[in-house]
C-alpha cells in the first residue's frame, strides 16, 4: 500500500548516509542497521501528515529521514547486551551480533548526528523541525532509561503510570515527533500541529501496546525478533499488567481516539493516515 512511499524513502536513507563518506566500519554497520528492512512506519509519518496538513511531500523528506535516522540508531543500542541484549532484529542478527559492540555503538552514535544534519536540511522549518527531532530523541533516550533502569520521578509510583511513562516515551516520543515534523514541514498552523499531535501521541502509545501484544503471542520466526523476550526479561508490558484482552481493548480506543483528532485535516488528505491506524491496530509483526 505504502510501496511508492517506501522506496522514496529508502532511496533517501541510502543517499543520507552516502554521502557522509563515513569511516568504513560505521559505514557498514550503519547501512546494515538503516537499510535492512524495517516496516518505515515513522518516515511514512512524516510523509503522510506533511500531505494531510496541506504540504508538498518533498518539504518532508529530510525529516522523515532524520527520524528514521534516530529510530535505526534507538534499536541498534536497544539490543545491545547492556540494554535488552538481543540476538536478532528484522530476521537478521543484530548490529553488535553482526558487527561488534564497538561498532554498535560507534554507528548509533553517528545516525544521531547524521539525523540533526538532515534535519537542519529541511526546505521548510528546519529549525523548529531540528528541535522537535533532537526533543523526540531526547524523550525516547528518557523513556529507554525508565525501561531498563527502573529508576523513576518521585511522583511517578503507581505501576500503571509507570508503564504509561515508559511507553508514551520510549515509542511514542519519536512517533509523536514523526507526526509532528510532517506538520511543520507543511507550515501547518497550531490547530493543525496540535491534532498531528494527539493524533501522534495516542498512535504512539497504541504501537507500542500492539508490540508488547506481539511478543506474548507471535513465533521469533514469524517476527524476525525474539518472542517472548518481555515477560522472560521481566519488563513491564501492558499484557503482563492488564492481560492480554484488557490490552487489546485499549489498543482499539486509542486507534479511535487517533482518528477522532484528524477531524480538523482536510478529509481526503488524510484518509491515509486513518488507513493506516486501522492497519497498525491489527498489525502482526
Ligand atoms: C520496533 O519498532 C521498536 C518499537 C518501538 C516497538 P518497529 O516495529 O517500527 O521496527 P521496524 O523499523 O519495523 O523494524
Ligand atoms: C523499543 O522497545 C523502544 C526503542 C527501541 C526505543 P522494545 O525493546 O520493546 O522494542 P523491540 O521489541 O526490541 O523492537
Ligand atoms: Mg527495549
Ligand atoms: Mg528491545
Ligand atoms: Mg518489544
Amino acid at each position: 500500500m505504502q510501496d511508492a512511499l517506501v522506496e522514496r524513502i529508502d532511496a533517501a536513507l541510502e543517499s543520507a548516509i552516502s554521502a557522509r563518506k563515513l569511516a568504513p566500519a560505521i559505514d557498514e554497520a550503519a547501512r546494515y542497521a538503516v537499510l535492512g528492512g524495517g516496516k518505515r512506519l515513522r518516515p511514512i509519518l512524516a510523509l503522510r501528515a506533511c500531505l494531510a496538513a496541506g504540504g508538498e511531500i518533498d518539504d518532508a523528506v529530510p525529516a522523515a529521514i532524520a527520524i528514521e535516522c534516530i529510530h535505526a540508531f534507538s534499536l541498534v543500542h536497544d539490543d545491545l547486551p547492556a540494554l535488552d541484549d538481543d540476538d536478532l532484529r528484522r530476521g537478521r542478527p543484530t548490529v553488535h551480533r553482526a558487527f561488534n559492540e564497538s561498532v554498535a555503538i560507534l554507528a548509533g552514535d553517528a545516525l544521531q548526528c547524521i539525523a540533526a544534519e538532515i534535519a537542519a536540511e529541511s526546505p521548510r522549518n528546519p529549525l523548529p523541525i531540528l528541535r522537535e527531532v533532537l526533543a523526540g530523541t531526547r524523550l525516547m533516550i528518557d523513556g529507554q532509561s525508565y525501561d531498563t533502569e527502573g529508576v523513576f520521578p518521585d511522583e511517578v509510583r503507581e505501576e500503571e503510570d509507570r508503564l504509561r511513562l515508559i511507553h508514551r516515551l520510549k515509542t511514542g516520543a519519536l512517533i509523536r515527533a514523526a507526526c509532528r515534523c510532517g506538520g511543520l514541514a507543511a507550515e501547518a498552523d497550531a490547530e493543525i500541529l496540535e491534532r498531528l499531535d494527539r493524533f501522534g501521541t495516542a498512535i504512539g502509545l497504541m504501537f507500542q501496546i500492539v508490540d508488547d501484544v506481539l511478543d506474548e503471542t507471535q513465533s521469533t520466526e514469524h517476527l524476525g525478533k525474539t518472542g517472548g523476550k518481555d515477560r522472560a526479561s521481566g519488563k513491564r508490558t501492558f499484557p503482563s499488567i492488564f492481560g492480554l484482552e484488557a490490552s487489546r481493548t485499549e489498543i482499539r480506543s486509542l486507534a479511535e481516539d487517533a482518528v477522532l483528532q484528524l477531524d480538523g485535516l482536510d478529509p481526503e488528505g488524510s484518509k491515509p493516515l486513518r488507513d493506516l491506524v486501522a492497519m497498525l491496530a491489527v498489525r502482526t509483526r
